[in-house]
């Protein structure tokens, strides 16, 4: 967890590092309304999402009268002259870019009791509006404009006419649009990533359980299966053996009859198959090829779980039809392996399992 601890710190750490530094790429429009009467007494609004925020500007609304600086429009000095005071009704101080710093300007109103600056830009700059820096002038709501809007509105204020203006937030622009938006976009990212990461670390895990426990359990049985057969009952067929008399007797794993001198093995069904035939099939299978009897129940081998075995052999019978005879091997498939109990006291005569019974019984 150290390492990654410090990896994820690291990475914070830099993401809020570019959130901060592209903070200052950030930048609001600002929604412009101006509301007069004109000459012919109708009441004229006009309304642009034309201004943008100073950088130190409340992100506020404001609403006032139109009013100019009375000597230089661009309201420098340290006491410029304003028609209206803080005891007035709301005003809002419309001065031109230039001459002193944003700063100044801005607080020279800001003294003077305005609800907030207009600045519009210089001369023949048409519509373009910047971004301003007034660091020295926080806490007030100050916007530029282009520099064709504000002439419009110093002509009309010029003339007489009483100018309301409306400004309100409008958008943020920038490289990265908000930097609220990037903080919740990388953490959803990193817990995205953080929890697929840990969905597949707990998959493989799971999986890799599984099917080492699937292995050990065929290992299991597998050795369950070597003891099962050294306990069933083994014979060598002899001439006169029905079981060589009838051509419909088949060994049902390599459908061959019966022949005297071959050795066959007597499972707890009953069933008799060439013990080379049966042998591997039991290892894999544990059941009767004709009737799915199961030898470890049959023979109580099995102690405990069969149930945790991942992939169990599919419970339908096949049934195995040989050619040529009747239902010979017509068997009740779901009738349970008749097991005689005596039968569980074969004597023992499979040489083959000898140690695995020795061992069995010790
Ligand atoms: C404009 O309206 C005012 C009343 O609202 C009225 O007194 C004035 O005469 C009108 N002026 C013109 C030019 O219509
Ligand atoms: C005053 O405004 C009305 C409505 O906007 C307009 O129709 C009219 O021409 C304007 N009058 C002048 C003198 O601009
Ligand atoms: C710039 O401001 C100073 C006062 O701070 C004033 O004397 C000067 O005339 C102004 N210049 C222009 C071009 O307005
Ligand atoms: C505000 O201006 C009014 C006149 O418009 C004046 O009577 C008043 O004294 C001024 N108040 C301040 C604090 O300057
Ligand atoms: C400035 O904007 C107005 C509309 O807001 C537009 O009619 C005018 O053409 C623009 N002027 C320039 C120079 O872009
Ligand atoms: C200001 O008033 C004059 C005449 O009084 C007029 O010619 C001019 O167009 C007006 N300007 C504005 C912007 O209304
Ligand atoms: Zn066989
Ligand atoms: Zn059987």
């Amino acid at each position: 967890m150290g390492k990654k601890g410090q990896h994820c710190l690291l990475l914070l750490l830099c993401l809020s590092g570019l959130v901060r530094r592209s903070a200052a790429f950030v930048y609001w429009t600002a929604i412009v309304e101006i509301i007069y009467v004109n000459s012919s007494n109708d009441t004229v609004g006009k309304y642009c999402e034309c201004g943008m925020y100073g950088r130190n500007s409340d992100l506020t609304t404001a609403s006032g009268i139109v009013t100019l600086p009375m000597g230089d429009p661009h309201g420098c000095g340290s006491d410029p002259v304003y028609s209206r005071n803080a005891s007035s009704p709301p005003w809002i101080a419309l001065v031109k870019r230039g001459n002193c710093t944003f700063s100044e300007k801005i607080n020279a109103a800001k003294w003077q009791g305005a609800t907030g600056v207009v600045v519009y830009n210089v001369d023949s700059s048409g519509n373009s509006t910047t971004q301003m820096s007034h660091p020295e002038a926080p806490h007030i709501l100050a916007v530029m404009i282009g520099n064709i809007q504000g002439m419009e509105v110093v002509g009309l204020v010029r003339n007489g006419t009483d100018v309301e203006m409306v400004i309100g937030p409008g958008n943020p622009h920038g490289p990265w649009v908000d930097p609220y938006w990037l903080y919740f976009l990388s953490i959803a990212f990193f817990v995205v990533t953080a929890a697929s990461i840990t969905y597949f670390v707990f998959l493989s895990a799971s999986r890799l359980y599984h099917l080492n426990m699937h292995r050990r359990n065929e290992r299991r049985l597998k050795s369950e299966a070597k003891k099962a057969i050294g306990r069933l009952q083994v014979r060598t067929l002899k001439r006169g053996d029905e079981e060589t008399n009838s051509e419909a007797q088949l060994c049902a794993v390599c459908i061959e009859s019966y022949k005297a001198g071959e050795v066959v093995t007597v499972l707890t069904c009953d069933h008799i198959f060439h013990k080379a035939c049966i042998e591997p099939w039991l290892l894999e299978r544990r059941t009767c090829p004709m009737c799915k009897c199961d030898i470890l129940t049959a023979l109580g081998v099995e102690e405990e779980t069969k149930e945790d075995i991942g992939i169990e052999t599919p419970p339908e019978a096949t049934v195995i039809t040989v050619t040529g005879g009747e239902a010979v091997y017509e068997v009740p498939l779901s009738h349970p392996a008749n097991s005689d109990p005596e039968r569980h006291q074969n004597p023992y005569d499979n040489r083959a399992f000898e140690g695995d019974s020795e061992a069995l019984r010790g």
